[in-house]
């Protein structure tokens, strides 16, 4: 980014606009460093449409720091359930932990105490401080990248570190120290409902477009810059639904992996026909009485696409290589993550 161009400009105008337009969401209202390290963890990944009632349902489960502290790990993780990326429900209770041990259940609020705790980048950091303590920190997240990439034409590469911490230090010279969060908020605000990422952008109604070098030349299906991602590992995989007097076998995957901590089905990393699964079960003690081939399910995750072959086996006895729940237990208390929700 030029040193010499100051994007000053856009702070009015942003936080007129954001005073008029800005939506009513829950974390908006109520503003407390709880509330909104919560949110803010659960946008990371996800739309706020989506957010919104897992967000509701989380903060009527744990209302305060000390409710998350000291719930169960798997509380937590069956309330995010279907959210995804596990480990930010994992920290988010270690971290609630630590709160509780060092600062005496009080949220921290010094920038460099908040980046330090578990599953809290430069990102959340930022936003926290800026919309809940008010302190001019930028939080730069995609939508912040687009936007300023759009109003100044830039032609780096906004998975690139160090464009992005350039663009935190440029905004973070502008921020008006006596409106912090509303700036931080207008500029995420503005990039998810008019400079909008997928398709064209609402440049009519943008509080910016008499300074924006996009608006002014049409080019804003060049921008922002973003590389190729690298492709996807995709994995072949078998999942077997082990039934036994209408239970269904599932495991709690062990170790610090993808979905470890939660419920899965039995499964293996390979595709398999009828006489190598009977096997596998053999070795396992598990006595199969018939099996039936049910459906193929493909999941993606960030760096991996499972191309699971599911199949239905009935089983001489719920042996105790497994954990054997019926249908309603499964749905009401097992933490079971989506890709293999999706089999049942
Ligand atoms: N995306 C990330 N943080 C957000 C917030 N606080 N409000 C709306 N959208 C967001
Ligand atoms: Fe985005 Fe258009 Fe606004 Fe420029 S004028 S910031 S391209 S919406």
């Amino acid at each position: 980014m030029r040193e010499d161009k100051t994007l000053e400009w856009i702070v009015e105008p942003l936080l007129q606009w954001y005073g008029k337009k800005a939506r009513e969401l829950p974390w908006r209202v109520d503003v407390q460093p709880y509330r909104v390290w919560i949110s803010e963890i659960m946008l990371q990944q996800t739309r706020v449409e989506a957010v919104i009632p897992y967000y509701n349902r989380f903060m009527k489960a744990f209302p305060h720091i000390k409710d998350l502290a000291d719930a169960e790990e798997e509380k937590v993780l069956k309330l995010w359930e279907g959210l995804g990326y596990y480990s930010r429900a994992r920290n988010l209770k270690k971290s609630a932990e630590i709160i509780c041990d060092k600062y005496n259940g009080e949220f921290p609020k010094e920038y460099k105490e908040i980046i330090q705790l578990p599953g809290i980048g430069k990102y959340t950091a930022g936003a926290i401080s800026s919309i809940a303590f008010g302190m001019p920190y930028a939080a730069v997240d995609g939508n912040v990248l687009r936007v300023i990439s759009r109003i100044c034409e830039l032609d780096s590469d906004i998975g690139d570190e160090k464009f992005r911490n350039e663009v935190k230090e440029q905004l973070e010279r502008i921020y008006p120290h006596s409106h912090c969060s509303q700036f931080t908020q207008s500029l995420m605000e503005l990039g998810a409902m008019v400079c909008i990422p997928n398709g064209v952008p609402k440049c009519k109604e943008c509080p910016l477009n008499n300074g924006c070098k996009t608006f002014e030349n049409s080019s804003w299906d060049k921008y922002p810059v973003k590389k190729q991602k690298i492709k996807r590992k995709k994995i072949n995989k078998t999942v077997l639904l082990l039934y036994c007097n209408g239970k269904i076998a599932v495991q709690k995957k062990q170790g610090e992996g993808l979905l470890a901590g939660l419920y899965e089905f039995p499964n293996i990393d390979i595709g398999m026909n009828d006489a190598e699964i009977q096997k596998w079960l053999n070795d396992k003690g598990v006595e199969m009485i018939q099996i039936q081939k049910y459906k193929k399910v493909k999941h993606i995750f960030t760096h991996l696409e499972w191309d699971m072959c599911c199949y239905k086996v009935e089983c001489r006895a719920d042996t105790e290589s497994y954990e054997w729940f019926s249908a309603e237990e499964l749905q009401n208390e097992i933490p079971l993550p989506t890709a293999f929700r999706k089999c049942l």
